[in-house]
């Protein structure tokens, strides 16, 4: 582990140094084209407008920022079929996949209904255990291999059952219309998942919590790659209790439950205490673009413990769509803050995607339009 994230920032260098020359490219383009509408037509600049874009700008990339879609698998995606209608008929250079899935799963036509899908894992991936540091390790493996397009501009981190509720052109102008993130993140009074071991690289008062599922602007997600000093804290200190072998022998998990105390998921702290750390909390929205109805289980013998809720094909109704679409704001308990949901200036419904839904769900919803995927017109305003 420790190797390969060394030669990971090893590598990262002439990366950098890639997206800036990359932006430079572009700035140059953008300004040859200027000067060949406005001015006079030489043939010296429209020579060296040529050699510039034959040289650096070729087909595949012609500065369209993308949105990068991270799929964390834990095998198959089971709705692929929902997202391949979201993807149906938008221009490629608008977009990327990846997947993480388990190591060796490779999607193809005999695994995955959605050709977009078809060879998008992860070479390296990882095996994840849920609630373990394997997790965050994996998100980061996706950004990783995603910040290797320079055209990835937002980076978007979804689960197996997540769902999109609009329009991918909907999606794409609200991404593209804010210059932040959206992160979820809030002080964590309650919970007593810090460690004090954790300190002094984490100081107790960066302590963020938040949804694992966030939307990174590239700056945000370079940060997250190029971690070497949170990351192995986190990977030492931040670890779920009972860990998941004592769990299996369900008597000790009795006597032991609430004896440690610190009950860490890793990623529902990580990116938000990375970014707080790094300064950044003024460049996010702090609140997670992905719907989740969270329910208390409480199945016999087992502590009660909260899960968002999965919905079936019974639950998936229009109402259902349409009442998480009007919402338009969060309230955080523990800083007792009411965030309006907002889009740069203007004000937005909060919400792009959901989840839990199974297979089933998804085909109610396709079938009964109750999510409008292919509507073209469907675009988010974002006030001038
Ligand atoms: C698809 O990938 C799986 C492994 O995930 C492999 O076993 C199978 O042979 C592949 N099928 C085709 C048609 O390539
Ligand atoms: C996975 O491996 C294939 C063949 O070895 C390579 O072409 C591809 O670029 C790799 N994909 C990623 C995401 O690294
Ligand atoms: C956000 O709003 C400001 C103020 O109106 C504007 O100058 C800026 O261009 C907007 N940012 C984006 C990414 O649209
Ligand atoms: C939440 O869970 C309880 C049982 O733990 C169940 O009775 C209830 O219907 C669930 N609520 C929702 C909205 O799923």
């Amino acid at each position: 582990m420790k190797k390969k994230r060394a030669t990971s920032s090893l590598a990262r260098p002439p990366f950098k140094f890639g997206s800036k020359f990359v932006i430079l490219v572009c700035a140059v383009l953008f300004l040859l084209a200027f000067l060949r509408l406005h001015f006079q037509t030489t043939l010296q600049s429209v020579i060296s407008f040529y050699q510039a874009s034959r040289v650096f700008g070729d087909d595949h990339f012609k500065c369209t920022p993308k949105i990068a879609f991270l799929f964390l698998a834990r095998r198959n995606l089971p709705l692929d079929f929902l997202w391949g209608t979201f993807l149906k008929n938008v221009d490629t250079s608008m977009f990327s996949i990846y997947v993480h899935s388990e190591p060796g799963f490779v999607f193809n036509e005999s695994n995955t209904r959605s050709a977009f899908f078809y060879g998008r894992q992860l070479n390296n991936s990882i095996q994840v255990e849920w609630g373990e540091s394997s997790m965050i390790e994996a998100e980061r493996l996706l950004f990783e291999a995603a910040l290797d397009d320079p055209a990835n501009q937002r980076f978007v981190l979804l689960s197996d059952s997540c769902i999109p509720l609009y329009s991918f052109g909907y999606v794409y102008s609200y991404l593209t219309s804010s210059s932040k993130s959206f992160v979820d993140s809030f002080i964590d009074v309650k919970e007593n998942r810090y460690s004090p071991e954790m300190s002094p690289v984490i100081p107790k008062e960066k302590w963020r919590k938040g949804s694992q599922w966030i939307a990174l602007i590239r700056r945000h997600a370079v940060i997250v790659v190029d971690d070497d000093f949170v990351f192995p804290v986190f990977r030492k200190f931040c670890k779920r209790w009972p860990p998941a072998d004592l769990i299996k022998r369900r008597q000790i998990l009795q006597a032991f439950v609430f004896q440690n105390g610190h009950n860490c998921i890793p990623d529902e702290h990580y990116v938000q205490t990375l970014l707080k750390m790094s300064g950044l909390e003024n460049e996010l929205e702090r609140r997670t673009l992905t719907y989740s109805l969270w329910n208390q289980s409480a199945e016999a013998g087992e502590r009660r413990s909260w899960h968002p809720f999965r919905f079936n094909h019974a639950d998936a109704s229009p109402q259902l769509i349409q009442e998480i679409k009007v919402i338009n704001h969060v309230y955080y308990d523990s800083e007792n803050r009411k965030e309006l949901c907002h889009v740069n200036i203007t004000i937005a419904p909060c919400f792009l995607f959901a989840r839990k839904f199974t297979p089933l769900a998804a085909v109610r919803l396709l079938t009964e339009r109750s999510v409008d995927l292919q509507d073209a017109a469907s675009v988010f305003h974002a006030a001038p």
